[in-house]
């Protein structure tokens, strides 16, 4: 059983189908607790559902690094195994991100390293990309940055505007933070500081849900098996 926090900002969706997943699909998995760092809807959704959490507002510490810290000891008293951001809107300080360094997971709606930072999808329409998407990837020091997980691609059509593409990008980005916690409650993928080892890259295993989301769309990091 792995054990998992949650980072959040917001309204918390992927928060939630992380949850569902946990429960629909029974991984091997549990969200130990979820914190963001102001009072937000996500928060309020977590705790409706029984979830574990905790408020740890960036007003109430001096500067970035004592908050980090408070944050830091939260995770560390529930024994989470893996830190799973998911719309967690600041900057995380380089003392947490190399506590944390292996273990520290970012969803980003874009196809890394595309359109790094804010409001992705309005800069993907300007730039009249073809190909979107959503990257899961390892937390280093630099913004968006980190080696690669999974990245799951989509084709931006006409009628896309901001709003539909953020929109279809979102269901995108639920199934494939889950099949990440799948495959990691799996063991089918390892996590280094600095390194992803896919040991098994394949959705053969994965519920019908994700398959079929994913099937068509997944994109493996360079050097995965074949799968
Ligand atoms: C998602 O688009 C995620 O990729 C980005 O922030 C957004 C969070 O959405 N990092 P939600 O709060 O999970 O609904």
């Amino acid at each position: 059983m792995i054990k998992l926090a949650i980072l959040i900002s917001g309204r918390g969706s992927n928060m939630l189908y992380l949850a569902d997943a946990i429960e629909n699909y029974k991984i091997e998995a549990a969200i130990t607790l979820v914190i963001s760092n102001k009072d937000c809807v996500g928060i309020a959704l977590a705790a409706a559902r029984g979830l574990a959490t905790k408020v740890v507002k960036r007003s109430d510490f001096d500067n970035r690094l004592t908050h980090d810290a408070a944050i830091a000891s939260a995770i560390e008293d529930c024994h989470a195994d893996y830190v799973f951001l998911a719309g967690y809107m600041a900057i995380l300080g380089p003392v947490f991100v190399n506590q944390f360094a292996g273990k520290l997971i970012n969803i980003h709606p874009s196809l890394l390293p595309a359109f790094k930072g804010l409001n992705t999808h309005q800069r993907a329409i300007d730039a009249g990309v073809k190909t979107h998407g959503v990257s899961i990837h390892l937390v280093n020091a630099a913004l968006d940055d980190g080696p690669l997980i999974l990245q799951a691609s989509l084709t931006v059509v006409k009628t896309d505007t901001v709003k539909i593409l953020a929109g279809r990008v979102l269901q995108l980005e639920h199934q494939i933070y889950s099949f990440v916690l799948f495959s990691l409650a799996a063991r089918n993928v390892t996590l280094l500081p600095d390194r992803v080892i896919w040991q098994v890259a394949t959705l053969a295993a994965a519920p019908a849900e994700m398959q079929n989301a994913l099937a068509s769309c997944v994109i493996w990091p360079d050097g995965s098996p074949h799968r």
